[in-house]
């Protein structure tokens, strides 16, 4: 939160004023041709009646069975959405198609191209048949209806594969992040009880491949509820096989036919669970289910995205990460247009990779993350310059904060002055965008505009009541949406713990922000010790324990600092056991232990040595302490401090 005494955050703020005079808005051509063209009636009418709004949104779908109300909130915070209707994920994003319309059989579902230049193509035909021989091999393996199924994978088609097939069944799937460590994986497939895992021989990194199969057997050593290994040769790497439990992927649905039964799910049975990080060191498991998450997800396709149905949509996050899971996989299949998915580093072999592969497969429309926009940033415009990028209408941004420096600079060269940027705040929690522009509306830079029509978003003090125009407080939401979170897998206590039990009544997002005059939502960062690392949620807590774990530390305590391309990187402060000796050579020891308990997703950029750390009388580390001090910010509260 901003705290006008001190002159950082004074500057920020100048910053951020200046930067809210100026209005982007888009030509009247453009905005003629989007699908709400009026920005503020579009809000209005939603803001009217929001459940007429998103019971309209649901008749876009196609249901086995009508839902009977729209949303059921007599068991709070247990809300249900669409009761008693019947649908499946798997059967919107894909079947239908095929049923429905032979158009679009020959159509493209999946552009994919890794970082060596093979491209692979899929037609929603194909897709659909690829599916199905996955979904009858994995009954044949025994899934069933509400097991779960863990996937660690990279960024390649049998991914999407293998999260249709699941929704198909109705078996949950549970991706893994492959940046995330052997421990990681096995705590998170432990938790779900998985009774399968889907892998990869390998992935392409720069040039080189990372040996996701060895990890994966080092976590199924540890988590025993896995039967079956499904592994899918990507790079042809030597890996080690286990004819007991492991598969290739080819052998596994040889034979089977192109032909599966879809499994006729109600509403809110769960299609998927998804961990993220939370303020404890274990994660939480979002659950999200059939109906209202398609639902949701579907809108903003139609609002945010504007597609009209032959769109190329590009999405740069990874599947492992909720954006992935929604606007890689599960949006544009829902709105029926094409996804493309690159496997590799937006900097290989050359700095302009990103905007040939626009030009290559003409995307339209391409969403990434600031850290990304920073990075490409340092390598200067002539990159993105020399690139005419024709097809591209519109632009995104998500997972930090957007400075309005990055915002200006992704406008101006990369979309030419001419592509409006959807800056769009929303969480693991909340399935879908939820304050963002939509391409009709003016923008300003570094701002996350408005709430997403039928969202009702607020800023409010310690007591629920909203803050004034200008003053820093909590983001909260005052309603529900069909794509929100329906519970912490296995940990109902937690989910009310965590959302609900803040501000009454509303959903609390972990999340500090600010609305100008104008309505419009700055987001500040997290208010809780959620760290945004590359834009990749990590806990503290979580990186703390894995210092812990090792023998010669006692305690540790873990911020966030700082970073002008990754917004935040990690810096921690140790205590070592009283015979060790603090030396380089250990810290460089530490940084390698906590790669290999958490992955190479957590990057300790810096530790230091410590004799004590600040606590409060409770014994909880005082995180906001070690941070202004390393900021050398003034420490604020300190009466709690021991
Ligand atoms: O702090 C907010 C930040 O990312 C958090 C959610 O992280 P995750 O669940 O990993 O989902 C990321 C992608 C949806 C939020 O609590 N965040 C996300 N988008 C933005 C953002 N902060 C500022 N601006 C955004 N556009």
């Amino acid at each position: 939160m901003f705290n006008m005494a001190n002159k950082k955050d004074k500057r920020e703020l100048t910053d951020v004023l200046l930067s809210a005079q100026k209005l982007y808005k888009p030509s009247k051509e453009f905005q003629k041709n989007t699908n709400f063209p009026d920005y503020e009636k579009t809000l209005k009418t939603a803001a009217k009646n929001p459940l007429k709004f998103w019971e309209e949104a649901a008749e876009k779908l196609s249901w086995f069975q009508k839902w009977d109300q729209v949303l059921d909130d007599k068991n709070k915070p247990f809300y249900k959405w669409f009761v008693n209707g019947k649908c499946n994920l798997a059967y919107n994003a894909l079947d239908r198609h095929i049923e429905n319309n032979p158009k679009m059989h020959n159509k493209k579902a999946i552009i994919w191209e890794d970082e060596t230049g093979r491209v692979r193509k899929f037609t929603y035909l194909e897709l659909y048949k690829e599916v199905n021989k996955l979904v009858n091999a994995m009954k044949n393996s025994g899934v069933e209806r509400g097991d779960r199924v863990a996937i660690y994978m990279p960024n390649i088609p049998e991914i999407v594969f293998a999260m249709l097939a699941c929704a198909k069944i109705g078996a949950m799937h549970s991706v893994v992040y492959a940046g995330f460590s052997a421990k990681a994986l096995a705590d998170r497939i432990e938790d779900a009880q998985a009774k399968i895992l889907f892998t990869a021989d390998g992935s392409f990194r720069r040039g080189k491949i990372i040996d996701l199969k060895t990890i994966a057997d080092d976590a199924v050593k540890q988590a025993k509820s896995v039967k079956k290994v499904i592994v899918v040769k990507n790079n042809n790497a030597k890996v080690n096989f286990n004819k007991k439990v492991d598969i290739w992927y080819n052998d596994f649905v040889k034979g089977f036919s192109d032909v599966a039964h879809c499994a006729e799910m109600d509403s809110e049975d769960p299609a998927f669970v998804l961990y993220t990080s939370g303020t404890t060191s274990k994660p939480k498991g979002v659950i999200h289910v059939h109906g209202g998450y398609a639902v949701n997800v579907l809108q903003t396709m139609e609002y945010v995205w504007d597609v009209k149905g032959d769109e190329i949509f590009w999405c740069t996050a990874d599947p492992g990460w909720i954006t992935g899971h929604s606007y890689i996989i599960y949006g544009p299949l829902l709105a029926g247009i094409t996804t493309v998915m690159y496997e590799g580093m937006p900097d290989m072999p050359k700095p302009d990779r990103i905007w040939k592969v626009v030009e290559k497969h003409k995307v339209n429309v391409l969403y990434t993350a600031p850290t990304l926009i920073r990075a490409m940033m340092k390598y200067g415009a002539k990159w993105p310059q020399a690139h005419k990028m024709p097809t591209l209408r519109l632009l995104g941004s998500v997972g930090e904060p957007i400075n309005p420096e990055a915002w200006k600079w992704y406008y101006k060269y990369v979309g030419k002055s001419k592509c409006p940027i959807m800056d769009t705040w929303w969480q693991t929690e909340t399935g879908a965008n939820m304050l963002t522009p939509l391409p009709s509306a003016p923008l300003k830079a570094g701002s996350a505009c408005k709430p997403f029509p039928g969202i009702i978003a607020d800023v409010v003090d310690k007591k629920g009541k909203s803050v004034p125009v200008g003053k820093g407080g909590y983001l909260i939401i005052r309603n529900q949406w069909p794509g929100m979170i329906r519970t912490i897998f296995n940990n109902p206590e937690r989910y009310i713990k965590t959302y609900w039990s803040q501000v009454k009544g509303s959903y609390f997002a972990g999340d500090v922000a600010f609305k100008d005059k104008d309505g419009y939502f700055w987001i500040q960062g997290r208010t809780d010790d959620v760290l945004k690392v590359a834009g990749h949620r990590i806990g503290t807590a979580e990186v703390e324990s894995s210092f812990v774990s090792h023998k010669a530390v006692v305690e540790a305590g873990v911020v966030g600092v700082p970073d002008p391309i990754k917004g935040e990187v990690i810096k921690a402060f140790i205590i070592l056991t009283a015979k060790t000796k603090p030396s380089d050579e250990l810290k460089m020891e530490l940084k390698k232990h906590v790669r290999k308990e958490i992955g190479p997703v957590a990057v300790i950029k810096d530790i230091e040595f410590v004799e004590k750390l600040p606590k409060t009388r409770s014994g909880k580390i005082m995180r906001r302490v070690l941070k202004a001090k390393e900021l050398g910010l003034p420490l604020g509260d300190t009466s709690s401090l021991v």
